[in-house]
């Protein structure tokens, strides 16, 4: 098992590019199953979450050729349906597998999903949300099972904007003749690019980005060319780290409106931020300042996943921070290493209250999740001296080489083997 050592302390400058979108990628190689053709997917970084879907998209029938940055999916033939225990343990997004092999092949199976624990992650709502649309969904051994039998092409409201219920909900229909329409379906930017995805290779969806979704079943989806978006999240992350660090970051391929309430929130902080088409600069001199209350709500709001990372900040700003997260109810496991490293931090049932403190000192502390994981190493990077993070194998599933982006902005971090 892979560990960070950091020796935190040190002022950050420079430029650093953001990898392509995990949580856009995942979808779009699930939905290469509706695929008939050759597809050629852009923009790729293989995080440790990619190469797990990309196990399960063999295993179905997909070849893959594995170039830097590209991917060529050949997805002509697919003549499985099942996706075992061992492949879904790794990946919850397994789950958006469900959607596109029913269009694909009228039939799925599939163990139930694993992935980072941060609450009881439910998938409910992908399940009932088929059921409507008259799929037989059978929910048993661990395993469920959902044959299209009778799908008919109809109107969805969901009750929650869930990401991953609204993705599978358009996989499931893209190739379902008639017209398929998601009331109050999830707006995350991920969801349009999934969205962009499915429509160059022939599919006619329809409100992208809005709470009510369009879909036109057509009959098959070619082969075609994309290009993925850039992760918001990660963005987000190195968007932070002046005002946690103190210097001058560059963040390359950061779109300020997917991000915007944490863009705000620099802007009324103790740094500088210009906001370009392509890019954004952050300097900070001082400490930062408290920033008030904050919740975590779906897009457009603040996102649940920037909740760990910015706890971080908050930790060593000056004033006191109240976070309510409203979307995972265990998502506050990485705050008893951030204690021991030195933060005031209570829980009080969904929220944090976070008392600034002038100064952190290194510990030994363990990943508890991925975000969570990332928010550690940035504690590390502010404390006085030595921090070691372990399960760094947590961070790999959605930060690429941090340690080296990190490196090249004058981090003092190492990757070690235990
Ligand atoms: C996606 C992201 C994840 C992000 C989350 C919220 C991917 C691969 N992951 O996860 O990084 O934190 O969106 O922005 O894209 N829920 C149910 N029943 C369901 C589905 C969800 O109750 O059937 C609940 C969940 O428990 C959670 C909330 O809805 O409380 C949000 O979940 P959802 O939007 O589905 O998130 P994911 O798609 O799992």
């Amino acid at each position: 098992m892979d560990y960070f050592l950091i020796n935190g302390g040190k002022k950050l400058f420079g430029s650093v590019a953001v990898d392509s979108a995990k949580n856009a990628l995942l979808p779009i190689l699930a939905g290469c199953l509706l695929s008939e053709g050759i597809v050629t997917i852009k923009n790729v970084t293989y995080y440790e979450d990619i190469n797990s879907m990309l196990e399960i998209l063999q295993l179905l029938g997909i070849k893959i050729q594995k170039h830097e940055n590209v991917l060529v999916l050949d997805c002509r033939y697919i003549d499985k349906y099942i996706i075992p225990l061992e492949l879904t343990n790794k990946l919850r997004a397994s789950v958006f597998c469900l959607g596109p092999l029913l269009g694909r092949l009228g039939k799925a199976r599939l163990a139930y999903p694993g992935g980072c624990a941060i609450g009881s992650r439910p998938i409910d709502l992908h399940i009932s949300g088929l059921a409507k649309l008259g799929v037989h969904v059978i929910d048993r051994h661990g395993y469920i099972t959902a044959y299209k039998g009778n799908m008919k092409a109809g109107k969805v409201c969901l009750p929650f904007p869930s990401v991953g219920a609204t993705e599978n909900l358009i996989m499931a229909s893209v190739l379902n003749l008639g017209r398929t329409q998601i009331i109050g379906g999830a707006k995350e930017p991920e969801v349009v690019d999934l969205c962009n995805f499915l429509n160059a290779l022939g599919a006619k969806i329809y409100g992208a980005g809005s709470d009510h979704i369009i879909i036109d079943g057509v009959p098959s989806l070619a082969g075609g060319e994309y290009t993925v978006m850039p992760d918001r999240i990660i963005a987000g992350t190195y968007l932070m780290l002046p005002l946690l660090c103190g210097g001058e970051v560059e963040v390359i391929n950061a779109n300020g409106e997917h991000i915007s309430p944490l863009v705000e929130l620099l802007k009324n902080n103790s740094c500088n931020i210009r906001v370009k088409s392509d890019r954004i600069i952050v300097t900070a001199k001082r400490r930062a300042k408290c920033f008030g209350k904050i919740e975590t709500l779906p897009y457009p709001h603040f996102p649940t996943d920037l909740q760990q990372p910015l706890s971080c900040v908050a930790c060593v700003a000056k004033g006191t921070t109240i976070i309510t997260e409203n979307l995972f109810e265990s998502r506050f496991k990485h705050v008893p290493e951030l204690v021991k490293m030195g933060a005031k931090i209570n829980i009080c049932d969904s929220s944090i209250i976070i008392d600034g403190v002038k100064e952190l000192f290194g510990a030994e502390v363990v990943a508890p999740d991925l975000r969570g994981g990332a928010a550690l190493v940035m504690a590390g990077l502010v404390a006085n001296g030595y921090t070691t993070v372990k399960n760094v194998n947590l961070i790999d599933r959605g930060y690429f080489a941090l340690e080296q982006k990190l490196s090249m902005l004058g981090a003092d971090i190492k990757r070690l083997k235990e």
